[in-house]
């Protein structure tokens, strides 16, 4: 690790030796909703094995609640992965459901699964012409097209489902009202955050339609472990030692509390003091140091130490 003042001044060649100096070929600790680095934990598991269960049954409406940063996004991007490797399911995510009127909420979904209404492709800009009861009679003509004559699985997954509006979610309900004897046309899956288990409390009939219900916990510490030896492997990691010591993991484990977006964004800060420092692997000290930095720059409670 000696070569850090190196890859410290070379902008352009940065990244390339800063995996190399780690021993990986990609960054470990993206961000990101990334499929390939989405570990399946005994709660993320849990949650898509059910949900993959609903679908196949076509049960309507599953909802995933969880607090910030759980994961509700990559467990979404994982989804769309295995769906589009079965290859029946027709798929529309939702990335951020704000809608000033059921009317463009409407027409948003008539475009993005592609509908032909009469006279107006999905990408005709005089789908706004059309009514409400058009739109909504050219979805439902659409999902009895698919899922009855073609047999298919529509799915519409809505990230961020706590900004939905009371009127989105009754216009919610009145699709997932279109079914037959035996199934649901629409399966809609919501991941929101927790303010979302109030809203959906506040409408019975919503309530009342939920076939699968999840809450996202935060992680445990074996949980924490794998995830983060987990992702060290989806960047190409293969040395013999651990980057992170136990020891290490307990800490951030304790810090993060199990969340994963804040084990993430640990982990990258513990890498980076590691290169900056020529140090073989993260261990408890060097986590400790990045804690007490927060803690100096007011950004963590002591209490946490
Ligand atoms: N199962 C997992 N395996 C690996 N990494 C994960 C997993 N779950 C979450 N992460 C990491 O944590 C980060 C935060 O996850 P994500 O964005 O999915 O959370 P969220 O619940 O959607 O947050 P928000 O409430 O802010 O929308 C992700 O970018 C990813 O890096
Ligand atoms: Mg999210």
């Amino acid at each position: 690790m000696g070569e850090v003042i190196r890859w410290v001044g070379l902008a352009g060649g940065v990244s390339v030796s800063y995996y190399k100096l780690l021993g990986v070929d990609k960054e470990p600790f993206s961000t990101s909703p990334d499929p390939d680095f989405f570990y399946p934990t005994r709660e993320h598991e849990s949650a898509l094995t059910n949900i993959l269960i609903e679908l196949r049954l076509r049960r309507g409406l599953s909802v995933v609640l969880g607090d910030v940063g759980t994961g509700k996004t990559s467990l979404s991007r994982k989804l769309i992965r295995c769906l589009k490797e079965r290859g029946d399911f027709i798929l529309h995510m939702v990335l951020d459901p704000c809608y000033d009127s059921e009317h463009l909420f409407l027409t948003s979904l008539v475009r993005n699964f592609g509908i032909h209404t009469e006279g107006h492709g999905p990408e005709d800009g005089r789908l706004h012409s059309l009514t409400v009861l058009d739109l909504k009679e050219a979805l439902e003509r659409f999902l009895y097209q698919k899922c009855i004559v073609e047999g298919k699985t529509v799915v519409l997954i809505i990230d961020e489902a706590q900004k939905l509006t009371e009127a989105a979610m009754e216009m919610l309900r009145v699709i997932l009202n279109y079914e037959t004897n035996e199934s649901k046309l629409l399966q809609l899956i919501l991941l929101g955050q927790l303010e979302l288990h109030s809203k959906i409390m506040n409408l019975a009939n919503f309530f009342d339609r939920i076939s699968f219900k999840f809450v996202l916990n935060p992680l445990g510490y074996q949980d924490t472990r794998d995830m983060i030896h987990f992702r060290l492997k989806q960047a190409g990691y293969q040395g013999r030692s651990p980057l992170f010591l136990d020891s290490a993991i307990r800490l951030i484990h304790q810090i993060s509390g199990g969340y994963p977006r804040k084990i993430t964004l640990l982990c990258h800060r513990a890498l980076k003091h590691l290169v900056m420092k020529s140090q073989g692997a993260v261990d408890q000290a060097l986590v400790r140091e990045i804690i007490e930095e927060d803690i100096h720059a007011g950004w963590l409670n002591p209490i946490l130490r």
